[in-house]
């Protein structure tokens, strides 16, 4: 008989994935189950938050944590752990004056609404993501620049304004590449916003930029890019920024999920810059997977859910989650006719699910396997537990599912050496354990999800990260 938690147990097990880890740490890890492929020689690194409470008090949302790097570097056979944060100013600055200094998405400065009165200063919490590109590492986060880190130690340099490419715009933290040009977007002001594109060589020079107005508020966290397109879905939200402004209120609590409007989709022409606008149903998500071309016709997948996943006030309380909340979303397709611009939806996959990402070499071009995390159980109303590989030819799946108390984060695939075949590689994962609260790097076989090629156990556990990138260097001395 298969046993499965309760709701309220696995509630609780999932909040505890979100404890703080204050301390770093830097070791060989020798706890090893399986066996490490020898061909499996790089660096994953790993960012997501750390620090849940600062002084004693907690912050209002995790994604307003400071950002902690989570780094597993590969070599013969073996595998070398490091975590470490990102020296932001605001990090060593609440560090230093133990309390909360700076107010976030869903955060409030400590001292009440007046000590948050007009005051708009986001801290750069570097928490979202991470990527080597150009021989620089950068941990990124949607909201700011990039901070730069040396790759060998991982201390941090410093912020980073791409040589002078940055100036009142952000740098996102869901840069895509595709055929060796590494292209991200920014974006300034609050409503309207203006959107800012730039292409990079791979070593990190910019090849050309455009800009765009966006009217309202939106919330452009991952975008989609094929050869000749970027594109863009604003999900509609309404936002009532007085509330805010006078410190009443945090930005999360003043925004409210516009299912009365269209979501609109953003078609920006890599070549001649031009932007098209195509509208559909009011639908909410953060991640995408995959776009590619064909005739006249733009497909996309994309994590939707029927609303945004917002909290009743500003307290994390991730041990009161309600699973009913659409917290995760289901995986849609899209296909965009440019022509008729009428845009029909077709549902994928179900069941919750989230972090979807396909081969590098598939990146705007038709793919066939999908790797995303989802729940265990085949309702949408759960945590995401477990890793799927999601066939598009046939519908048909592979998952592989961890203990019933542990909890699996972001897939990252890794292309066997010298391989194309959208599924010749690796699998690798985070899994936090609820039951003797550790996390271990998970190892499977792309081919063959079933059982694990190695579980590699840390000594402590590290909160739930976001994302995830792979680099064939290991930086190792
Ligand atoms: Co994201």
């Amino acid at each position: 008989m298969v046993v499965t938690s309760s709701p309220s147990q696995l509630a609780k097990d999932w909040a505890k994935g979100y404890t703080s880890q204050p301390t770093e740490y830097e070791y060989e890890i020798e706890d090893i189950e399986g066996q490490i492929p020898s061909d499996l020689q790089g660096t994953l690194f790993r960012n997501g938050p750390g620090l849940f409470e600062i002084g004693g008090e907690t912050i209002g949302h995790i994604f307003d944590a400071d950002g902690m790097l989570r780094v597993f570097r590969f070599q013969d056979e073996k595998v070398y752990f490091q975590n470490r944060y990102v020296q932001t100013e605001g990090y060593l600055k609440e560090q230093q004056e133990k309390t909360i200094l700076y107010r976030g998405f869903g955060t409030q400065k400590s001292g009440g609404w007046f000590a948050n009165l007009f005051n708009t200063n986001f801290k750069n919490a570097a928490n979202t993501s991470v990527i080597y590109w150009g021989k620089k590492l950068w941990a990124m986060w949607e909201g700011g620049y990039p901070h730069q880190l040396n790759a060998e130690t991982l201390e941090t340099i410093g912020l980073d304004n791409l040589n002078g490419l940055l100036d009142k715009e952000t740098f996102s933290a869901h840069p895509r590449i595709i055929d060796d040009t590494f292209i991200n977007f920014g974006v300034s002001g609050i409503s309207p916003q203006t959107l800012t594109i730039w292409e990079l060589n791979q070593q990190g020079e910019k090849i050309k930029s455009s800009s765009y107005p966006v009217d309202g508020f939106s919330i452009l966290h991952d975008f989609l890019v094929t050869p000749n397109y970027y594109i863009f879905i604003k999900h509609p939200f309404k936002l009532n920024a007085l509330p805010w402004l006078l410190g009443f209120k945090s930005l999360e609590q003043c925004l409210s999920f516009d299912n009365e409007s269209q979501t609109k989709i953003l078609i920006i022409s890599r070549q001649s810059k031009t932007m098209e606008v195509v509208e559909t149903e009011a639908f909410f998500g953060f991640h995408h997977g995959n776009a590619w071309e064909s005739e006249d016709k733009i497909y996309l997948t994309t994590i939707c859910s029927d609303s945004f996943p917002q909290r009743e006030n500003d307290k994390m309380e991730l041990d009161k989650m309600s699973f009913d909340q659409p917290i995760y979303g289901q995986l849609w397709q899209l296909t965009i006719d440019l022509t008729s611009k009428k845009v029909t939806r077709q549902p994928l996959i179900e069941r919750s699910c989230d972090f979807p990402s396909v081969h590098p070499v598939s990146v705007g071009r038709k793919n066939r396997y999908l790797y995303l995390n989802v729940a265990s159980q085949p309702t949408n109303k759960a945590p995401i537990q477990s890793i799927m590989k999601y066939d598009q030819a046939n519908g048909q799946y592979q998952m592989w599912n961890p203990k019933e108390r542990s909890f699996a984060g972001e897939p990252v695939f890794v292309p066997r050496q010298g391989t194309i075949e959208e599924d010749n590689g690796y699998l690798l994962s985070v899994v936090y354990d609820a039951s003797i609260h550790r996390s271990y790097l998970v190892i499977l076989d792309a081919k063959n999800l079933t059982s694990p090629l190695a579980k590699c156990y840390l000594t402590h556990h590290l909160p739930q990260g976001f994302h995830g990138t792979w680099t064939p260097e290991n930086f190792l001395k």
